[in-house]
């Protein structure tokens, strides 16, 4: 199901998940108050209280809170806990659109479905190239001459959702994966909260216009 169409007067309810840093919520939440947007963020959630990136949310006045996953007989049975508090959490809160940002939890197909066409992610590679968790050292070891990052709506598979947009850099033969990382993250600054936005004003034209 896609959400509504956000506007200035009635933004579309947005919770960003996070696991680290944050450097993408920042900027999400900066973008947010430079102009009339169709989005709001309303909820910062992130996989553990410790997160960095949750000063973020509460230096900016948003309800933010950090689930730490709990310590259950089986790995599975907690991250299954803690994915339903997720879940809970994002429907007490009227999330409309669920963001991820750096969310380093792999999602159930059960929660998934329940968000599909709801819940967008940010990968720091041009996708299908270099999915997974080691982006970056997959397209320094490939010695590919261009990286970047893919804004795309998540689906049951890994990194595999419609694309909605891209972002290219260049890769320098010297490049570390800091130095990669860090060019890649400027440029997801720039992509993600526009893309966010847009994507908030009128989902299913954005929808149409990468299908036609
Ligand atoms: C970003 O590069 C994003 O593409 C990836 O994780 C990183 C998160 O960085 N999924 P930060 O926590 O937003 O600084």
């Amino acid at each position: 199901m896609l959400p509504r169409r956000g506007s200035v007067d009635a933004p579309l309810r947005v919770a960003v998940l996070i696991s680290g840093g944050g450097s993408g919520l920042a900027s999400i939440i900066k973008y947010e108050g430079k102009g009339n947007r169709a989005y709001k963020t309303v909820l910062v959630l992130s996989d553990s209280e410790e997160a960095p990136g949750l000063r973020h949310g509460l230096s900016n006045g948003i309800k933010t809170i950090g689930l730490t996953v709990p310590r259950l007989e089986g790995k599975k049975e907690s991250r299954l806990a803690h994915e339903r508090t997720v879940h809970s959490r994002l429907v007490e809160n009227h999330v409309e659109l669920v963001v991820l940002a750096g969310y380093m939890r792999i999602l159930t197909p059960s929660f998934v479905g329940h968000w599909k066409g709801r819940l967008l992610n940010i990968h720091p590679s041009l996708l299908p190239k270099y999915p997974g968790a080691h982006a970056h050292r997959d397209a320094l070891l490939d010695q590919a001459k261009v990286s970047g990052c893919t804004v795309h709506l998540v689906d049951e598979g890994v990194d595999s959702g419609p694309i909605l947009a891209q972002s290219e850099v260049p890769v320098h033969r010297s490049d570390s994966v800091d130095d990669l990382q860090n060019r890649i993250k400027l440029v997801e600054h720039d992509l993600y909260p526009r893309i966010i936005d847009e994507y908030s004003t009128d989902p299913k034209s954005f929808i149409h216009r990468l299908v036609n």
